[in-house]
């Protein structure tokens, strides 16, 4: 205690210390961490460590109703008088804060919490929601489906970009990662799959409980839930037994047999070329084709909708390296993931008797429009739109922008900075800038202005291939 406060009397400096109620005195987190393309999506003023979800749901009764207990540990990057969260649809039953009842407000996707005490700047608190009710399915800019979707026997949950806030209040952005414990309670008989490692499942009063738990961080949009009834196979892959966990529908066993017995060989290729598969266990959740839309990366367990293609496999699995360790920071990097997701099928061609690299970007360059109309419609590192995010210039023209590289540093160099760049930012977020750093860091004697100029921002179809 500083040397002059003895002259105040006692008493006074106690009223003063009570008055102030502990010295903090908070503002507003605010409502969007200013993502270019959804700006309203994840929140200021905390970061997120873990997620505590417990769920229960029963696709049985008619309104198939979620019931969840959100448990959020996270940490103030402010004086915080009020936070928020997404959430969207759903019914907020009651928010406590540090264990004391908080007042909340709802607005669109906000979900604001008002602490009983103003919490200081590097606190860690917890905030627990209950919520119930009948989750949306949501529509995206670009008009596919995701959030939380009906399937025949249960559910399925996919959040890329923006559909996790569905079913879980949290904080969506890619750019707060957190570990995970996702319990979920389905009537006996169903089966519930999800993130990580299965590390329980109990069962009680004809119900079963699943409990997942997700040791690395991971993006919101990365969590998945798959109840239903699934065929499950579980092995080990390779020297280190990197457990290996997978759920079919029954409809789609013998359909998905020989691509999903490719796995193993696809992991270690990956590994191979890409550096130590960065998570503790993998492998694949299949769904009916009706089931969802596409495929997505889902973080450890990609979902596929129906069997899927070798190149759709190796496609979600280097996912887990792009996009699932290495996160994009804002919606505006997604050409990282996709990307290098699209390259990698391209190497895999070339190591397995198929067209080299070299090949398919020179069909591309010379006609790629014939099957992929928008191809030139705008550069990877600028999408037109957050209807755009998921088009052919991310993905495709994206794959391009790392071959240009390859073309330009050599193989060695090439594969060396596919491994760094995974390495560097293993768990952890990145954008376009510090990618195109990162690159020149490797290969500082080569010039890749043009490439950035040309094939990464540049508008229209590159001059030359
Ligand atoms: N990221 C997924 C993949 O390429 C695809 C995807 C996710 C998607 N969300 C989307 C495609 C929305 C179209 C629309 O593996
Ligand atoms: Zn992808």
């Amino acid at each position: 205690m500083p040397r002059s406060l003895p002259t105040v009397p006692a008493a006074l400096l106690a009223l003063v210390l009570t008055a102030c109620d502990g010295g903090v005195h908070g503002t507003p987190g605010g409502s969007g961490v200013h993502d270019p393309y959804f700006p309203k999506a994840g929140n200021g003023g905390y970061d997120v460590g873990h997620y505590d979800l417990r769920l229960a749901y029963d696709p049985s009764g008619g309104d198939r109703r979620l019931t969840g207990i959100a448990t959020l540990t996270a940490r103030a990057d402010q004086d915080l008088s009020a936070f928020d969260l997404d959430l969207v649809g759903l019914h907020v039953d009651g928010v406590t804060v540090e264990g004391r009842p908080a007042r909340f407000n709802r607005a669109g996707q906000e979900l604001t919490v008002r602490p009983h005490d103003d919490l200081a700047a590097r606190e860690t608190f917890r905030v627990t929601v209950r919520y119930s009710g009948t989750p949306r399915t949501l529509t995206d800019p670009d008009g596919s489906h995701e959030g939380w979707l009906r399937t025949a026997d249960g559910a399925l949950a996919l959040g890329e970009p923006v559909g996790s806030m569905a079913w879980f209040p949290g904080n969506h952005h890619p750019s707060d990662k957190a570990t995970y414990d996702i319990a979920v309670t389905v009537p006996k008989g169903l089966q519930a799959v999800s993130n990580g490692e299965l590390t329980g499942e109990t069962s009680a009063g004809g119900r079963t409980t699943f409990s997942w738990h997700t040791a690395a961080p991971m993006a919101s949009y990365l969590a998945t839930v798959a109840v239903g009834h699934y065929d499950v196979s579980r092995y080990t892959i390779g020297p280190d037994r990197l457990p290996a966990y997978v759920a079919v529908d029954p409809t789609q066993t013998k359909a998905s047999r020989a691509v999903l017995a490719k796995i193993p060989e696809i992991v270690e290729w990956e590994e191979h070329n890409f550096g130590p598969y960065p998570f503790s266990s993998t492998g694949a959740i299949v769904v009916r084709p009706q089931d969802a839309e596409y495929s997505l990366e889902t973080q450890n367990r990609p979902v596929f909708h129906g069997a899927p293609g070798t190149g759709t496999l190796v496609h979600e699995l280097v996912h887990q390296w792009y996009g699932d360790s290495v996160t994009p920071r804002t919606w505006r990097d997604i050409w990282l993931n996709e990307g290098f997701a699209t390259y990698a099928e391209w190497l895999w061609e070339e190591d397995h008797g198929g067209d080299s690299a070299q090949q398919t970007f020179d069909r591309l360059y010379a006609h790629g429009e014939d099957d992929h109309p928008g191809l030139w419609s705008f550069p990877p590192a600028k999408p037109s739109g957050a209807a755009h995010l998921f088009d052919d210039p991310v993905y495709v023209r994206g794959a391009m922008v790392l071959h240009k590289i390859r073309q330009t540093v050599g193989d060695a160099a090439f594969y060396d900075i596919l491994r760094g760049w995974a390495a560097a930012h293993r768990h952890g977020n990145a954008d376009t800038g510090e990618f195109t750093a990162y690159v020149e860091k490797k290969a500082p004697d080569k010039d890749f202005g043009p490439i950035w100029k040309n094939w990464l921002y540049g508008k229209g179809k590159p001059d030359r291939p």
